[in-house]
């Protein structure tokens, strides 16, 4: 195979050499696209399995050519570096085999600004709040900037229903672009291209889908701020709450203090003395309370020269609203009624001895 591979090429090489000329590369094509200048072209027909070389020239305003790639096997050609934006050029190719060369291939004269092709913008589609906007970033040229290149940039917006044919079309200047009359909650695909003389195009962008969101929709931002509010009003409820309930809590131990009474104090409430009348009003409202009793006696031999026995009845209410009766009796005949007496019947008692 590779003998038979050799001969042929060899009978090639006869051939050309028989005829003096190498084969001229085919499909010679200038490219500008974002104003770089590139001269492509495919190897020559029937030889795909030679190795050529190539030389490509640029001819400028000084009308000579001048070598940008030479004796290069690449099938294409880069003359960014040699042109200028609104220059006039013209380009040729050749091919080249062992010392060998073809005829030049030769372009048209042309003007770099009316072959350009532009990219496609970068589109970035956001819904928020039901506003649908399209974001469209310009395609960077190898040498200057679009606008700087052409005075007039707009960009031509097709948008339309996922899945449907008909497309809505809207002209720009602008880069940021609301879609009109969106319905909501539906799917819509935008394709964008930038139109810099009046009717050429850029290459167009990818499509980009969203779905219109609904206007209801909250911002994040807006939605982490209400949440930190309401979770702080709740916080100084809490507080809030928390220390009412200590301050009342305080303030009843101050109005109501502990029943507990010190000694001495219980002393000299025992020696006072208290109408009976007073006692007697104070036990009709006292009926149907809870009371914890607390009885004092005292042995005094004089007693019965007292023109009174002493009866003191103090209640002491707790912040529970439970109430504590500290009955403190001076009486001489102390074992009587202590046993089985409630006491209701022992106030009764106690009247009955005034009495
Ligand atoms: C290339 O080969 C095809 C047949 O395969 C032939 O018809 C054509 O003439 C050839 N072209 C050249 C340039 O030799
Ligand atoms: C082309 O540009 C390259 C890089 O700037 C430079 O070295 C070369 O001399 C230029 N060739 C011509 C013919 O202008
Ligand atoms: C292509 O050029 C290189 C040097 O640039 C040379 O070595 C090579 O032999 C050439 N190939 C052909 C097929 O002419
Ligand atoms: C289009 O999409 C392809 C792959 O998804 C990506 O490589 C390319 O950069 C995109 N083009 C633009 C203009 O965004
Ligand atoms: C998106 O949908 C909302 C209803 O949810 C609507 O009010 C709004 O106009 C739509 N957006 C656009 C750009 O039409
Ligand atoms: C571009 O538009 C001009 C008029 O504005 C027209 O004369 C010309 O034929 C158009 N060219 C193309 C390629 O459509």
């Amino acid at each position: 195979m590779t003998a038979l591979s050799g001969l042929s090429a060899l009978l090639c090489f006869i051939v050309y050499v028989s005829t003096e000329s190498v084969p001229i590369p085919e499909d010679v094509r200038v490219k500008s696209l974002d104003m770089g200048l590139v001269l492509e072209w495919d190897p020559p027909q029937n030889t795909t399995n030679k190795l050529f070389n190539y030389t490509a020239e640029i001819k400028n305003w000084r009308d000579f050519y001048e070598p940008i790639c030479v004796r290069s096997s690449s099938l294409s050609c880069d003359f960014i570096n040699n042109i200028t934006t609104f220059g006039a050029y013209q380009l040729r190719v050749r091919t080249e085999l062992h010392g060998e060369t073809s005829d030049w291939v030769e372009t048209e004269n042309f003007k770099v600004d009316e072959i350009i092709e532009i990219s496609a913008p970068r589109v970035e589609l956001t819904s928020r709040k039901g506003q649908t906007e399209v974001d469209n970033t310009d395609p960077p040229l190898k040498k200057r900037d679009l606008r700087d290149v052409y005075t007039h940039v707009s960009y031509l917006i097709l948008y339309w229903k996922k899945g449907e044919a008909k497309k809505e079309e809207l002209i720009r200047d602008q880069t940021r672009v609301m879609l009109p009359n969106l319905e909501p909650l539906v799917n819509y695909c935008v394709e964008v291209a930038v139109l810099y003389v009046p009717n050429k195009t850029s290459q167009p962008s990818n499509l980009t889908c969203v779905t219109n969101s609904s206007s209801h929709e909250a911002e994040p931002g807006l939605i982490a701020v209400v949440l930190l509010v309401s979770f702080l009003v709740v916080l100084f409820a809490v507080v809030l709450i928390f220390l009412a309930v200590w301050y009342s809590y305080k303030v009843c131990r101050i109005i109501f203090p502990d029943p507990k009474l010190p000694e001495n104090l219980k002393q000299f409430l025992s020696q006072q003395s208290q109408s009976p009348i007073l006692s007697a009003m104070q036990e009709s409202t006292q009926l149907k309370e809870h009371f914890n009793e607390l009885r004092i006696f005292q042995m005094e031999p004089d007693s019965s020269q007292d023109n009174q026995q002493i009866e003191e009845l103090f209640r002491i209410q707790t912040d529970k609203d439970e109430c504590i009766e500290a009955d403190i009796k001076h009486s001489s005949e102390e074992n009587s009624e202590m046993a089985s007496t409630t006491s209701e019947e022992k106030h009764l008692l106690a009247e009955l001895t005034l009495l």
